[in-house]
């Protein structure tokens, strides 16, 4: 990749890096860092609340996660909580993959579920060991602001889906008003502290605000999926947009 389009490129970067390959591994290695209490940290952190927008965004396609045959992958499983959300409201013929590029994460996921119609598989998602057109719908869960040029993302998303399959984004916001006020206070002072006193790692809670800060708003986010290829992009906000879902169809 040439410096040019180098400087172009939109996506996380976790201090200390300044190209995709390095902000990548930085991404990489922080996660692996947290894996081994990310789930405590996750419930704790989010009050919960994580659960049930994994659970708001698998209800979303229960039309074809029931249908016979569906091919599903959740990229940036972690340990896989939306890939069970999914599992859950499954038809016994469909098949869901959850990939990761963080090899700690990915064994969780295993250790955590293994039914039979899961595959867990440790994958980059700039560079998805698959075929295309392969998937009917494609999931990624407080993953994809971690990707380190988001239009590469999209367009991989694009490609490993069937042709009218659809893609599900869920990821941080930031909201207006007081709540938006009370949440920045939350998310920037209160939750890094404890993030750091509780997994012994100081990085990755400074981070994850500075990466939400980062990542595009809903406008531009729904014009660069449309770029990609998407056609009805919309965004739902979770919870007064503290989260919110991306979907679009290819
Ligand atoms: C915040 S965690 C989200 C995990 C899970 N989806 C959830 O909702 O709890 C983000 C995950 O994205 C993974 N990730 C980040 N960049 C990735 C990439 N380029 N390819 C694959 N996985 C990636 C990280 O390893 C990490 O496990």
């Amino acid at each position: 990749m040439g410096l040019d389009e180098n400087q172009r490129v939109v996506g996380a970067t976790p201090v200390g890096t300044e190209d995709r390959a390095s902000a990548s591994k930085a991404v990489r290695d922080m996660f692996t860092s947290i894996a081994p209490r990310y789930d405590l940290l996750n419930h704790i952190l989010s009050l919960n609340i994580d659960r049930l927008w994994w659970w708001r965004t698998a209800r979303q396609f229960d039309e074809i996660l029931k249908r016979p045959g569906m091919k599903v992958l959740d990229l940036c499983c972690g340990t896989g909580d939306m890939t069970f959300a999914l599992n859950r409201r499954a038809g016994p013929s469909t098949t869901i993959f959850g990939a990761d590029f963080s090899h700690a994460m990915i064994e969780r996921a295993s250790q955590k579920g293994s039914a039979t119609n899961l595959r867990w598989i440790e994958a980059d998602a700039l560079s998805l060991p698959f075929s295309d057109a392969r998937f009917d719908l494609l999931t990624s869960a407080f993953g994809f602001r971690n990707l380190a040029d988001y239009d590469a993302g999209l367009r991989e998303i694009v490609r490993v889906l069937t042709p009218g399959g659809q893609c599900a984004i869920l990821d941080f916001g930031e909201p207006g008003g007081w709540i938006g006020h009370a949440y920045r206070i939350y998310f920037k002072k209160i939750l890094p502290t404890i993030g750091t006193l509780l997994s012994g790692v100081r990085g990755p809670y400074a981070y994850l605000p500075a990466s939400v800060e980062r990542f595009p708003a809903p406008a531009e986010m729904l014009e660069r999926m449309r770029q990609a290829g998407f056609r009805e992009a919309t965004w739902t906000p979770y919870t007064f947009g503290v989260a919110g879902l991306y979907r679009g169809f290819k």
